[in-house]
């Protein structure tokens, strides 16, 4: 058990624990890759949300495919990422926002506590590195064609984000 002890959480299932492990519902079962048919959101429990206004589960869906299509096309930034396959990465980063923007909590019910940082220390991230992230982001936000208000709060997100999570000098 090489993982730091996870922060005490008020989530019935232990943190950081592979949703393979854990559980016995269907969705939990699951390889972290996939969503069932059984757990789209119903959109009534998230009205009013960021999340909704700007398109719920398919506007994240695509956000998170097209970063990872773009991280994918680039091979030096792309060797950074320890997975051969992309798919679940970009399920995490996919559930991670909808979580964030007042979504389903589905994230942390399979991965714990976000922890972003903590999840970031194996990579180096200079301004280099945040740098090509936040222009493979904007490829991916530019693709979903938000409104103007919507698209400056991803981004100012994105950004600020971006700049918290460097953990390397240049
Ligand atoms: C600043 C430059 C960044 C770099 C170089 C970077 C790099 C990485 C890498 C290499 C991974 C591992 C891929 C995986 O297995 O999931 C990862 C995971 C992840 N990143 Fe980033 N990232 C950056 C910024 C961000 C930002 C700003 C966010 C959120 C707004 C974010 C959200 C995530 C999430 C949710 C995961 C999956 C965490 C997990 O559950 O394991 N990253 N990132």
């Amino acid at each position: 058990m090489n993982e730091p002890t996870p922060e005490p959480t008020s989530a019935h299932e232990p943190a950081l624990i592979p949703v393979r492990q854990v559980g016995a519902s269907l969705s939990s079962a699951l390889p972290e890759g996939r969503l069932t048919p059984g757990d789209e959101p119903d959109p009534a429990l998230y009205e009013g949300s960021f999340y909704a206004q700007v398109g719920g589960r398919e506007t994240f869906a695509k956000l998170a495919e097209k970063f990872y299509e773009s991280v994918g096309a680039d091979a030096e930034f792309r060797a950074m990422y320890p997975e051969t396959d992309l798919r679940p990465a970009t399920m995490r980063l996919q559930l991670f926002l909808e979580q964030y923007w007042g979504g389903p909590s589905t994230y942390s019910e399979r991965r714990g506590h976000p922890r972003l940082r903590m999840r970031h220390a194996p990579y180096t991230i200079n301004s280099h590195n945040r740098d090509v992230w936040l222009r493979h982001m904007r490829t991916a936000v530019d693709s979903l064609e938000l409104p103007p208000l919507q698209e400056a709060t991803l981004w100012d997100y994105f950004d600020r984000a971006a700049h918290s999570l460097m953990n390397a000098p240049d």
